[in-house]
C-alpha cells in the first residue's frame, strides 16, 4: 500500500485572529494536541480566500497530518480538501453534502435563548446586530431571533436587523444606524461580543442608558465582556469544549481514517449579566 508520511503536526486556520474567541480556541485545540504528541501550526487568513489557499498549500507542503478549519467554510473549499485527500475538520460550517468532520454550537437555539430572555424583560422592540451575508452562523443567528419574536407574537421588521461583520467597528456602525432610526429600538441582540462591545461604547456616547434605556445582548462568552460596565449579557459557546473536541475527532480520525465522519453539536449557554436585566 501507500506510505504515508507522518509528520505529527496539525494546521489549524483561523479566519480573525484579533476576535479572541479563535485564540481561546486555539488554546484548547493546543493542549490536546500538545498530550498526544502533536504540534500545531496556527495561521490566520483574516477571512481572505487567497490567503487561506496560500496556508493550504503551505500546511500541504509541511506534510501536516490534519487540518482544522475554522469559521465559514465554503463547499469548494470543502471538496477540495476532500480531493486532496487530507484529513481535516471544520468548526462552525454546517457540510450538508458530504460527510465531514465538523464541531459547532447549536447557533439557532442559542439565538432563540437570547431574544427569548429579553422579551422576558419587558423588551419589545428588539433590534438585531447580524454577522456577514454568506455566514452560516450569521443565518443561524437571525433565525433564533425570527423564531423568538414569532414566538412571543412580535411581528418581525427587517428595518430593525443591521449587517455587521463580526467585528468591533461593525458594532459601531450599526448601532449608530440603528439609533439614528425614528423608532429607535429599546434593546439590541448582538450576533457576537466583540460587536456589541462597539455597539455598547455607542449607546454610552449617545448618553444612553444600559440597560434603562436600551437593553443588550451577545453571543460568544468571551471574558471580555464581564469587565466593561455594565457587564454584558450573552450567550456563552463551550469554547474549550469545541476546541478540545475538534482536536480529538480529528487526531482518531487521523489514526483511523476509515472510521465514519460525524458532526457534533454543543449547546450554548445564556450567561446573564448586567446589561440585559431591566425587570419588568
Ligand atoms: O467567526 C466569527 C464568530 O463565529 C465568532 O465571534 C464566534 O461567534 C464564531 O462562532
Amino acid at each position: 500500500g501507500m506510505i504515508s508520511r507522518k509528520t505529527n503536526t496539525l494546521g489549524l486556520i483561523l479566519p480573525d485572529i484579533r476576535n479572541v474567541f479563535f485564540p481561546e480556541l486555539a488554546r484548547a485545540i493546543e493542549d490536546v494536541a500538545q498530550k498526544q504528541g502533536y504540534s500545531v501550526i496556527v495561521c490566520n487568513s483574516d477571512n481572505d480566500r487567497e490567503k487561506e489557499e496560500s496556508y493550504f498549500q503551505l500546511l500541504q507542503e509541511k506534510y501536516v497530518d490534519g487540518i482544522i478549519l475554522a469559521g465559514e467554510v465554503t463547499d469548494n473549499q470543502v471538496q477540495t480538501l476532500k480531493d486532496r485527500g487530507i484529513a481535516f475538520l471544520v468548526i462552525d460550517t454546517i457540510v450538508d453534502f458530504m460527510p465531514v468532520l465538523s464541531v459547532h454550537t447549536d447557533h439557532i437555539n442559542g439565538a432563540f435563548l437570547a431574544v427569548t430572555h429579553l422579551i422576558e424583560q419587558g423588551y419589545r422592540r428588539i433590534a438585531h446586530i447580524r454577522g456577514p451575508a454568506a455566514s452560516s452562523t450569521a443565518e443561524n443567528r437571525l433565525e433564533g431571533y425570527k423564531q423568538a419574536l414569532s414566538k412571543a407574537g412580535i411581528a418581525y421588521d427587517s428595518s430593525l436587523v443591521q449587517m455587521g461583520d463580526y467585528q468591533i467597528e461593525s458594532g459601531h456602525d450599526a448601532m449608530n444606524k440603528l439609533l439614528v432610526m425614528s423608532n429607535p429600538p429599546d434593546a439590541v441582540f448582538v450576533a457576537n461580543d466583540l460587536m456589541a462591545l462597539g455597539a455598547m461604547d455607542i449607546i454610552s456616547d449617545r448618553g444612553l442608558k444600559i440597560p434603562d434605556d436600551i437593553g443588550i445582548i451577545g453571543f460568544d462568552g468571551l471574558q471580555l465582556g464581564s469587565v466593561v460596565k455594565p457587564k454584558l449579557s450573552t450567550v456563552a459557546q463551550p469554547i474549550y469544549e469545541i476546541g478540545t473536541i475538534a482536536a480529538e475527532m480529528l487526531i482518531e480520525s487521523i489514526r483511523n481514517p476509515e472510521k465514519e465522519k460525524n458532526s457534533v453539536i454543543l449547546q450554548p449557554k445564556l450567561v446573564i449579566r448586567d446589561s440585559s436585566t431591566r425587570g419588568k
